[in-house]
């Protein structure tokens, strides 16, 4: 191969950047790869005309020969009778900077190869294997050149991902009608049944921990694990309503495969390979991107002291959100969400699809004075669309809405997509209504459409039942956060509530994906009990405080109703205080579904923040402070939890004790069952 023809190949696709393009021989029996450490290798080869490729760590296999390919519905697949033809390589280190994020600066820093497979006779069918592989793990994508072709209907993705099987898995289940909002089950791995990613694994007897998921879902469905035979997951596209999950034209590139490796479960956490494989900012100036904290007239809807339809009990009244947005105001948080201001709400929104009216308010509620008042107290409103899954009747009226609340003053907006999975409607050309899947082709897209509306008024967006994150907030910095798991809202309903290990599993797990709108800071954890049987939050106070660090979220919810926070004042000043911003974060310390420990900068300041939780059981945390800059005295303050706290018995009894300390120090935290800490160091 002449450099020309790998310069081209590696080229093909915007956004590469090679820092220098090494020409390989011709007809090679196989790509090889290995990371800047040398820690990781790949290798891709054809046998039997079958694409392959396979995955080690220290010498050590992860990934076992696993297949490439394509199924299409129509024309020859590109699956069999593929021999490997051309190899190119490269190599990439380079530092970009994130408008926000859990740093200012990530490292991209990987080697890469191509594998270009073709068929013999028609060498117009066939595709290239573009690999990295970074220190932290690999990312590979399909690219595909067919003009001729015209549509590729692609029926199934034949990547595997062959991992052993007496491995322990931590996943949750794909295709059924929760979307991504389940218990996460901690199983042997060969019993993980069709899963979404990200799919963590842990390797036998000490092997590394893995984690499979994608990067940069764009105009594709998404991919989900189907364990076919013990330890060979293959590729399973979401659906689509005919059938054919995803379509694209002759020329297309997949979202990246990705497999991180990691000696310890933190590791995976320290990794930025997710936002290195995404395009970077297509947005410009983005400084109208503003993380912080928000509070809303929402947790009363939940609790079942307010309403978001009309009634006595309506909560978006003119007069509740001049109180929500006073209490913003006096306490230095940025938003308020207002739900349920819109019609719509009334009758059965959660079936009916279609009902809502994005641009007129209900009569109690006032929306021009509201804004006004609420720009007076130098605070924004966050939006709501509600759509319950009508996604053709929201796209419908999507321009005029930013265009109201671009008009108000509104920087972010959460949408909703409420509806069950497969159950997310458009109408076709004929008017005739098609079912669509949350994660599928057709979601995806209509996802970037609103992130492009939205992006022209400078509004973000905060999208419940979502797409899964692909860190995509690369590209779109708009893309601010999203749900996409179990948040707080199931300790309301009670069915049951999330058990303390819930968000000692998350970190491991959804967060390697990105942002998480868990929406934190309960502290009332059963008085509505009697209204919703069997609810409660199952977490010690000083706990609900640590998830302000531990749950990555540009903008955080305050999430209790405001006379809930009278009673804890001392409390919540570490809410007061916490940013959602962040200059480094570092996870320090932890076990999937036990514990984890996060020390994280705020951006901008010297400050440091740390967040430890548990789940159920006990633990004595000693956690040294070498992330603080040497030499410098910090004051700490430390809320945690009393020694006598039990997340189920004593759920309120925390301490909170100033002392202070250097990078030398050791910091003992005791956690009680199902308890937390939160530090915050202030620099002097
Ligand atoms: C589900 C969302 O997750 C929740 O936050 C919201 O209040 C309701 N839908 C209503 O939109
Ligand atoms: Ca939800």
């Amino acid at each position: 191969m002449t450099a020309i023809t790998a310069l081209r190949s590696a080229t093909l696709f915007a956004g590469f950047s090679a820092a220098f393009l090494l020409p390989a021989a011709i007809a090679q029996e196989r790509a090889e790869l290995a990371s800047p450490d040398g820690r990781i290798t790949a290798e891709i080869w054809s046998e039997d005309g079958r694409p392959h490729y396979s995955v080690s760590f220290d010498g050590e296999e992860v990934v076992a020969p696993s297949r490439l390919g394509f199924r299409l519905l129509e024309g020859p697949n590109l699956e069999t009778g593929l021999e490997l033809v051309e190899t190119g390589a490269a190599s990439h280190d380079d530092e970009w900077e994130l408008p926000w994020g859990e740093r200012r600066v990530a490292r991209d820093h990987h080697n890469e190869v191509s594998a270009r497979f073709e068929d013999a006779e028609s060498p117009e069918l066939g595709f290239t294997v573009r690999m990295r592989a970074f220190d932290t793990g690999i990312g590979f994508r399909y690219e595909v050149s067919n003009p001729e072709r015209g549509e590729h209907a692609i029926t199934a993705e034949i990547t595997e991902f062959v991992l052993p099987p007496e491995s322990d898995a931590w996943w949750i289940e794909a295709g059924e009608y929760n979307r991504y909002e389940y218990l996460y089950r901690s199983t042997p791995l060969s019993d993980a049944l069709v899963a979404h990613t990200p799919f963590t694994a842990r390797l036998p007897e000490g092997g590394p921990h893995v984690s499979i998921h994608e990067a940069a879902l764009v105009d594709y469905s998404s991919m989900w694990l189907d364990q076919r035979r013990g330890g060979v997951f293959r590729a399973r596209l979401a659906p689509s309503h005919d059938g054919v999950p995803v379509r694209v034209g002759g020329e297309f590139a997949t979202p990246w495969r990705t497999i991180q490796i990691a000696d310890s479960a933190v590791g995976l956490i320290n990794s930025d390979i997710i936002l290195n494989l995404n395009e970077p900012n297509v947005l410009g100036d983005v400084s109208w991107v503003e993380p912080g904290k928000y509070i809303g007239i929402w947790w009363g809807m939940h609790v079942n002291t307010m309403t978001w339809e009309s009634g006595e009990i309506h909560g978006a009244t003119t007069e509740n959100a001049r109180e929500y947005i006073d209490f913003a105001a006096e306490n230095g948080f940025d938003g308020v969400l207002i739900e349920g201001w819109n019609l719509g709400w009334d009758g059965n929104w959660f079936v009916n699809n279609e009902v809502f009216d994005f641009t007129t308010a209900y009569p109690d509620f006032d929306l021009e004075g509201v804004a006004a008042y609420a720009r007076e107290r130098g605070v924004r409103l966050v939006g709501h669309h509600e759509t319950s899954g009508g996604v053709s009747n929201y796209e419908d009226q999507m321009e005029d809405a930013f265009d109201l609340y671009e008009r108000l003053g509104v920087r972010q907006v959460k949408t909703g997509y409420v509806d069950d999975a497969g159950g997310m409607t458009r109408r076709d050309e004929d008017g005739h209504i098609r079912y669509e899947w949350h994660d599928g082709q057709f979601a995806v897209n209509h996802h970037q459409r609103v992130l492009q509306a939205a992006a022209e008024r400078r509004i973000s967006i905060n999208a419940h039942e979502p797409v899964k994150d692909t860190g995509l907030r690369r590209t779109y910095p708009n893309a601010i956060t999203r749900e996409g798991a179990r948040g707080q809202e199931y300790n309301a309903w009670g069915v049951p509530p999330n058990p303390p290990e819930h968000v000692a599993i998350l970190p491991y797990t959804r967060m390697l994906s990105g942002p998480f709108d868990y929406t934190p800071g309960i502290f009332d954890m059963t008085s509505y009990a009697d209204r919703m049987e069997g609810a409660r939050v199952s977490h010690t106070l000083a706990k609900e405080l640590a998830l302000y660090v531990v749950i990555y979220s540009p903008v955080q919810m305050v999430a209790d109703l405001p006379e809930n926070y009278e009673r804890f004042d001392d409390a919540f000043d570490f809410i007061r205080a916490v940013p959602a911003d962040w200059e480094e974060s570092i996870a320090l310390d932890g076990e999937i579904g036990e514990h984890v420990v996060f020390a994280r900068q705020e951006r901008g300041s010297d400050d440091w923040y740390l967040g430890a939780l548990t789940d159920e059981d006990p633990r004595d945390l000693s956690v040294a402070l070498d992330f603080l800059e040497e030499g410098r005295t910090y004051t700490a303050t430390i809320w945690r939890d009393a020694g006598d706290a039990h997340w189920d018995t004593n759920p309120y009894a925390y301490e909170i004790e100033e002392r202070q300390v250097t990078s030398a120090d050791t910091l003992d935290l005791p956690l009680a069952p199902g308890g937390g800490a939160a530090v915050r160091f202030a620099a002097e």
